[in-house]
């Protein structure tokens, strides 16, 4: 690929950026001696540095994202036609794209049926807890007003969005958060906080113990990835799935399921829910909804919770007052409703499921040749390998040499992920997340060049 950049723009852009670009999540200490990154050019798998470096992705843009892979002329062009039709109107009113988008959706997740648009995550997530109080207020005398997360899940950067976060250095030194929200234990059986046979059934259990002790009726939902993310990568084990319902059931829980990482494709069904049999009252999405090509987030409830905000049209307060500005660009429904049509028509998913189980081979291949490789873990094309120390005792390894095995496959020129500022002292798994479109020569490639810097880190 060429690089559209001379030298001198490229000096000229990193004295811009490093002179008043502030950062996503990293210390910017060094960049006072060592040239920050930027990004020029991307496409299918890969990506270009203003250095004009090749990159092989194997983290989707970073964070999950560019699900259908970079340079997607036919998402550009469903955008471009839209923004010069109409690009925007505040979403008291509908749009084409959104209705369309919406519809296409609802197809997708049986049992689900309405679609609220907002542009971020953390905002799709805050939707939903500001639904369940409503509800609570409404219709439970403002009893049923506390709200479930759990330990190692992440739902967002905003205050309340940490205030349901289960991993402390995100949240660490951003308090005080917002009442009413209670931690229920993870699920991760390498790291068990139980011996005993049935480790799902026992970990959902746990969920009880802690409405029990909260008080049933003080409890509106509980808000949980199907597959834990930046968490660790975190699989539930069987049985977890459909003891949480049964529990959720019997409580008069509503079950928020955080599809942000997972939704559209990421583990190879529509929704990682979806492996597990989950009947969802309420379903977030944002990263892989557009791939990335617009911004744009999705809070779906059910009929059922969706007819709660229409009960008294006389009450001015009845109805979701509740709004989100740039919910109602419609760049991020057109964006989105190509990207479900490369999907379907690319065959994706079957894709993400070859590709994933390609994957998780190749990580086991790694296990039985490097004693660090402690257990890998995955859903689709959403892996992760837990680094260790010492295998019989499962100590992590130094979060240095987790990131150092990052920087060496970089330097190979291959982009991977590991668990960052989540757990102290367990930010040791490797995060693996390539575009659905993935090859196998791809994940090869990516497996190839984490055997090496394993090698070199561990030698
Ligand atoms: C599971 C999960 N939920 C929510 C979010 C927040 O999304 P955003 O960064 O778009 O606000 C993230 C971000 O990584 C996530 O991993």
């Amino acid at each position: 690929m060429d690089s559209t950049l001379h030298q001198n723009d490229i000096s000229d852009i990193i004295a811009a950026d490093r002179a008043h670009v502030w950062h996503h999540l990293i210390q910017h200490k060094p960049f006072e001696t060592v040239d920050p990154r930027i990004m020029v050019e991307g496409k299918g798998m890969r990506v270009w540095d203003a250095a004009g470096k090749e990159h092989l992705d194997a983290v989707s843009g970073g964070v999950w994202t560019v699900n259908v892979g970079y340079g997607r002329e036919s998402i550009a062009d469903a955008v471009r036609d839209q923004l010069i039709k109409l690009n925007y109107f505040a979403g008291s009113a509908g749009s084409i794209p959104g209705a369309r988008f919406a519809q296409r959706l609802i197809e997708k997740m049986p049992g689900m049926s309405r679609v609220y648009y907002s542009n971020s995550g953390s905002e799709a997530n805050e939707k939903v807890f500001k639904m369940v109080r409503q509800i609570s207020a409404r219709h439970h005398g403002g009893r049923k007003s506390k709200i479930l997360y759990r330990e190692r899940d992440y739902h967002g950067t905003t205050i309340t969005a940490l205030s349901a976060g289960g991993q402390p250095q995100r949240n660490a030194l951003y308090g005080p958060f917002t009442p009413g929200f209670v931690e229920v234990p993870h699920c991760l059986e390498y790291r068990a906080q139980w011996d005993v046979a049935d480790y799902g059934r026992r970990a959902a259990d746990a969920i009880e113990e802690v409405i029990l002790r909260e008080g049933p009726d003080t409890i509106g939902a509980i808000c949980l990835e199907p597959v834990t993310a930046g968490g660790g990568v975190i699989t539930p084990p069987d049985g977890y799935w459909d003891r949480v319902q049964e529990i959720c059931r019997k409580h008069n829980i509503l079950i928020h399921i955080d599809e942000v990482v997972c939704g559209v494709g990421r583990t190879g069904e529509w929704f990682g829910y979806q492996h597990y049999g989950i009947k969802p009252d309420f379903v977030t999405m944002a990263k892989g909804v557009a791939s990335g090509y617009a911004a744009i987030s999705c809070t779906v409830t059910t009929e059922a919770v969706f007819e709660q905000f229409k009960d008294d049209a006389a009450d001015p307060l009845s109805y979701f007052r509740d709004i989100s500005t740039f919910g109602g660009c419609t760049s991020g429904p057109a964006a989105a409703l190509e990207n479900m049509r490369i999907i379907e028509d690319e065959g994706l998913l079957a894709n993400t499921l070859a590709m994933g189980d390609r994957l998780m081979a190749n990580l086991h291949a790694l296990m039985d040749k490097h004693a660090v490789v402690g257990e890998v873990r995955g859903k689709g094309l959403f892996c992760g390998a837990e680094l260790v120390a010492d295998r019989s005792t499962r100590e992590p390894v130094a979060e240095k040499l987790a990131q150092a095995v990052v920087a060496d496959c970089m330097a190979q020129g291959v982009i991977i992920g590991v668990t960052n500022r989540s757990i102290a002292g367990f930010n040791n798994t490797l995060c693996l997340s390539p575009a659905l479109i993935a090859t196998p020569d791809d994940i090869d490639q990516i497996t190839g060049a984490i055997d090496g810097a394993l090698g070199r880190v561990f030698a």
